[in-house]
């Protein structure tokens, strides 16, 4: 077998070792996907000016998010149902972001209870809330307080589920059913099949099956993905007056309410459209960021996912503003590939390129990469280059 050398390669492995339903639902996007093409699109468009005759014979791509100095710009982002990836597959990426030296978010709807994690993992760990019911989002956010997580990440652009029109083909629906083309799909994939049956089976929502207070319709709602479609400013509000740590707000893709979360009290947003998961045509990440990064001035953190494959994508986000950026999918490829290994080899890869695009860029840092650093004509129309402008001043 070729060694992976790029977020691509790991992804034509998990292609081949997950079965077809279980890759789709990693890989997939809403509706047409073109929000998945648009979110490298955005990414490819931006050119790089290089500057010359600059000392970077040592170079630095530690960053400061939060008060708290992490190894790189990076986090591994919430995603569901890891335990379908790899077998304990939230511990496995959780243990690759602490080798990494970076964060890791739980996910809600994650395979093992947040408690476990936290005994098992260690490292510098961040729970993403969905609120599926008020009582039951209370409960998780006292026991993942009581656990130690000091970042809640709200989840704030699932109204409900998006229509992923690859899950619908494929019957993937949870909880997983095993119709004949399904058995027959894990029969195609039996290293797969094998360490699933070994872990103990289909992966159960644990954290909702380890809450006493669980009733059933909050566990059939996670499960179809149905949020509290009400959630509205003053639930946030409310969330925020409850949770004395730090609180940021994860699916912003508009400057005012990035701005309404900060002035509301929020520790930083994460810019990001789901992965284009959610709504197709929703904007990309990157090519909002230079407006919410001029919205809000330097307050908060700034965070971006969506579409992340690359170091120079990292370094790009950067220059446009963004603090750190979540890696989905990415190491999603990994786990599938090879377990902790393989996410922890993404990172490195991604880690490789960072470094390598801040030599031949001119940085010895990644915190001086700038605006100045892109071609601002590539980034395009008219509110996002005066975003480029501003922060460029700034
Ligand atoms: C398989 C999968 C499951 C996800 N589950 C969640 C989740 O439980 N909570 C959440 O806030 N975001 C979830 N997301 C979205 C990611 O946190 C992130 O926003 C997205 O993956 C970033 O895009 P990228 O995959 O192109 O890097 C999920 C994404 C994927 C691919």
């Amino acid at each position: 077998m070729r060694i992976p050398i790029n977020v691509e390669a790991f992804r034509a492995l998990a292609r081949r070792r997950l079965p077809r339903r279980v890759f789709d639902y990693v890989d997939g996007g809403a509706e047409d996907e073109r929000g998945l093409r648009r979110n490298r699109a955005a990414f490819e468009r931006i050119e790089f000016l290089p500057q010359r005759l600059v000392d970077v014979s040592r170079r630095d791509m530690s960053t400061k998010l939060l008060g708290q100095t992490i190894g790189a710009p990076l986090l591994i982002a919430p995603t569901g149902m890891n335990g379908l990836v790899w077998p304990n597959g939230d511990i496995a990426l959780a243990r690759a972001a602490r080798r990494a030296g970076i964060p890791f978010v739980m996910s809600t709807a994650s395979n093992v209870s947040l408690e476990r994690l936290a005994g098992e993992a260690g490292g510098e760990l961040w729970f993403q809330l969905y609120v599926l019911q008020r009582d039951l989002a209370d409960s998780l956010v006292q026991r993942a307080a009581r656990a130690g997580y000091r970042t809640l990440v709200a989840t704030v652009d699932v109204t409900l589920n998006g229509k992923r029109e690859r899950d619908m083909r494929n019957g993937f629906a949870l909880p997983l059913r095993f119709t004949p083309r399904a058995c027959l799909d894990a029969l195609a994939h039996p290293r797969w099949t094998w360490a699933l049956l070994r872990s103990g089976g289909v992966p159960t929502l644990a954290n909702i099956d380890s809450d006493n207070g669980t009733g059933i319709e909050a566990r059939a709602a996670l499960l179809r993905r149905q949020m509290d479609a009400s959630f509205a400013w003053d639930d946030l509000s409310r969330w925020r007056d409850r949770w004395p740590h730090r609180l940021i707000v994860k699916g912003i893709l508009r400057p005012d309410d990035a701005l309404r979360c900060i002035e509301l009290g929020a520790d930083g947003v994460i810019v990001s459209n789901h992965g284009a998961r959610q709504l197709d045509d929703a904007v990309a990440s990157l090519d909002i960021l230079p407006e919410v990064k001029a919205a809000c001035a330097s307050a908060g953190a700034l965070m971006l996912d969506s579409g992340i494959r690359r170091g120079s994508d990292v370094v790009k986000a950067v220059a446009l503003g963004a603090d750190a950026v979540l890696l989905g999918r990415a190491t999603l490829y990994g786990l599938a590939a090879a377990g902790e290994a393989g996410a922890l080899r993404v990172i490195e890869i991604i880690q490789d390129e960072i470094d390598r695009t801040l030599a031949m860029l001119g940085c010895a840092s990644i915190a001086d990469v700038r605006p100045h650093h892109l071609r601002t004509a590539t980034v395009g129309y008219g509110p996002l280059s005066r975003g480029v402008t501003q922060c460029d001043q700034a």
